[in-house]
């Protein structure tokens, strides 16, 4: 059997990603094994789906830390404690100071909920939608001191139609994400990421024929 990656998830909500990954691991898809769940949220349900599963969750409460890095040094020592070699953003509603990104250089993932580099920050989704895009999806990348603009890993795109709402493309966004994060945490496992320079290659990755077709939205009859 491989080794298990040592992961710490870090997240402030509902947690599907994490059940994403839970899910994966379970079904042997993902040679990893999440040490630590953390949220800075005491209500996040995402804890309880950790444990759940017998997965250890923490709550660490962002208030009452004098200074993003004083938190950020707690969760630090933490996430080193438990032996966590890659740190997971699933839904983590903070952003990280320059203190704890250097604490794991390259070491550290987010998935965003839109294709960068278009519509970083928040809502991703929302400001797709409300910008009239034909095609929006996620991203699975590295985090580096600037916002959602590591290098990227993974992309899944989806076709913005015509009945969509907020939410329905949010949902569609949602169901890729649940596909790729696992996908590129396996790839990470695998020892298959090389970062150089702003890009991200992948060993051994085979080339798709079909992804020289392009895809059109509305389709050309
Ligand atoms: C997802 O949309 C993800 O892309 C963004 O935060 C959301 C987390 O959702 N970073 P969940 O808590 O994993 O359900």
């Amino acid at each position: 059997m491989n080794r298990k990656l040592p992961i710490g998830v870090l997240l402030s909500g509902g947690g599907t990603n994490l059940q994403a990954i839970i899910d994966a691991i379970e079904q042997g898809r993902l040679d990893a094994e999440i040490r630590t769940v953390v949220s800075n949220r005491e209500n996040a349900y995402g804890l309880t789906r950790a444990r759940n599963h017998d997965i250890p969750a923490t709550v660490i409460d962002h208030r009452g830390h004098p200074s993003r890095e004083a938190y950020d040094r707690v969760v630090v020592e933490h996430l080193k404690g438990q032996g966590v070699e890659l740190v997971v953003l699933a839904g983590f509603m903070r952003l990280l100071s320059p203190f704890f990104i250097r604490s794991f250089p390259d070491r550290i993932m987010n998935i965003h909920p839109a294709l960068s580099p278009s519509f970083a920050g928040l809502h991703g989704q929302k400001q797709a939608f409300e910008y009239g895009v034909r095609f929006s999806g996620c991203t699975v990348h590295f985090v580096t001191e600037g916002l959602d603009e590591g290098p990227i890993i993974i992309q899944a795109v989806v076709p913005v139609l015509p009945e969509d709402t907020e939410e329905t493309l949010a949902q569609r966004i949602l169901v890729q994400e649940h596909r790729i994060y696992p996908r590129a945490i396996q790839l990470y496992s695998e020892g298959r990421l090389v970062i150089e320079g702003r890009k991200v290659r992948v060993t051994g990755e085979e080339s798709d024929a079909s992804a020289g077709s392009a895809l059109v939205n509305p389709h050309i009859p």
